[in-house]
């Protein structure tokens, strides 16, 4: 009994000398909201991944503090966006959330962050505002802006002689943001879009709109879809033939972490995105083989933007020593750091938005193969971000 008594005070001895830092550092309560049902599921499910495999690289601890998670899934839905982060900051006392997938749900959590201070990191969603009028110190994105992958897609095709297209998306602020993106590269390189049909989110009822495309008679089509939606739209563009006479091409998105539903019907597709499958760089292959062994499933975009979102918390944890009272200098870490992602090395703008290669992309069987660097360290604009 004495003996065990002595051991336990040299123990707190010991926790005491390390110093009062490390000795009292509770556990970091992360708040992940994701879709996980309804046609982003999939994605949601992928960013939870990556980020559970990053921080289960590194012993669990992220700064020197355990990881505590709290899950909501957000179910893609903007109405509930704001009570469902509410929950997680009132309720759960997250010191962080990560979250999300769907641009309107992330911009009700951006006001919300910005209204609490709340440390928001988002692996996903690509809402120009973002990185724009709703900018904050306390607000980082480890992803993209749906300004970067549609605008490259634009200058693309231009470049590759197409003059007249269509563009067709949900009617949504991502759909919104893809569309006119696009537009901006292709009218800049002497393109012009004929229309720009859209669909309400997340409705997968094509027909009219295919038949729409036809009537037109574009030389090429622009579409954003993702997960579910993309499935679907992909393989009825295949069976209504359009394929045969009208190239398809997307932001990345369109056949990213689907091909294998998408099979024979999205062979040959061009599409922009920061990231692909056939990179061959040692980071990404490395990344691949630990995600494969984790989960059995290949990674795609998703899983590397929620690897990244904890690695980007990582950078600034460590730089304030797991104190996240210290917000200026977790953001100034962030600021200067260059990420070491499986997509490749990335700073992040002022705005605290990836600046990234982005890649041209040809599906080939299973993989959206790189076919060159379609826009080298691509900067979103930040347009109205005053930081
Ligand atoms: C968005 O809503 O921002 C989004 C969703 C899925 C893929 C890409 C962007």
């Amino acid at each position: 009994m004495k003996r065990r008594t002595t051991l336990a005070a040299l123990a707190a001895a010991a926790l005491l000398a390390a110093g009062p830092a490390i000795a009292q550092q509770p556990k970091l309560k992360v708040g992940m909201m994701l879709p996980f049902t309804g046609t982003f599921a999939a994605l949601g499910t992928a960013i939870d991944n990556g980020f559970k495999l990053y921080v289960k690289e590194q012993g669990g601890k992220l700064g020197g503090r355990e990881i505590e998670y709290f899950v909501v899934d957000d179910e893609s839905d903007p109405a509930k966006a704001t009570d469902n982060i509410n929950k997680l900051i009132n309720r759960d006392k997250v010191d962080v959330v990560v979250g999300t997938v769907h641009s309107g749900v992330a911009m009700a959590m951006a006001k919300v962050a910005r209204d609490t201070n709340t440390l928001l990191i988002i692996p996903n969603a690509g809402a120009d505002a973002i990185t724009g009028p709703l900018c904050a110190p306390n607000i980082f994105r480890s992803s993209f802006s749906n300004w970067q992958s549609a605008y490259a897609m634009g200058v693309e095709m231009a470049k590759r002689g197409h003059k007249r297209a269509v563009s067709i998306t949900w009617k949504y602020a991502a759909g919104d943001e893809m569309a006119a993106a696009f537009k901006e590269g292709f009218t800049k390189g002497g393109g012009q879009v004929l229309k720009e049909l859209n669909l309400p989110f997340p409705n997968v009822e094509f027909q009219a709109l295919l038949t729409d495309i036809a009537a037109t008679k574009p030389d090429s089509v622009f579409a954003f879809f993702a997960g579910g939606g993309a499935v679907k739209f992909v393989r009825d563009y295949a069976a209504a033939g359009l394929n045969k006479t009208i190239p398809l091409y997307g932001a990345g998105f369109l056949t990213d972490g689907t091909l294998e539903a998408q099979g024979e019907a999205a062979q040959g597709i061009y599409t922009t995105l920061h990231y692909a499958d056939s990179l061959n760089t040692p980071r990404d292959d490395a990344f691949r083989l630990a995600y494969v062994k984790a989960y059995k499933l290949q990674p795609d975009v998703y899983a590397v933007q929620g690897y990244d979102a904890a690695q980007m918390l990582a950078i600034g944890l460590n730089a304030v020593k797991g104190d996240l009272s210290k917000r200026a200098e977790f953001a100034d870490a962030l600021r200067k750091a260059t990420i070491d992602s499986p997509r490749g090395k990335f700073t992040l703008s002022r705005a605290h938005n990836p600046v990234q290669d982005i890649y041209l992309r040809k599906v080939e069987g299973k993989q959206n193969k790189v076919a060159g660097i379609a826009i080298k360290a691509l900067a979103d604009p930040a347009r109205g971000c005053k930081m």
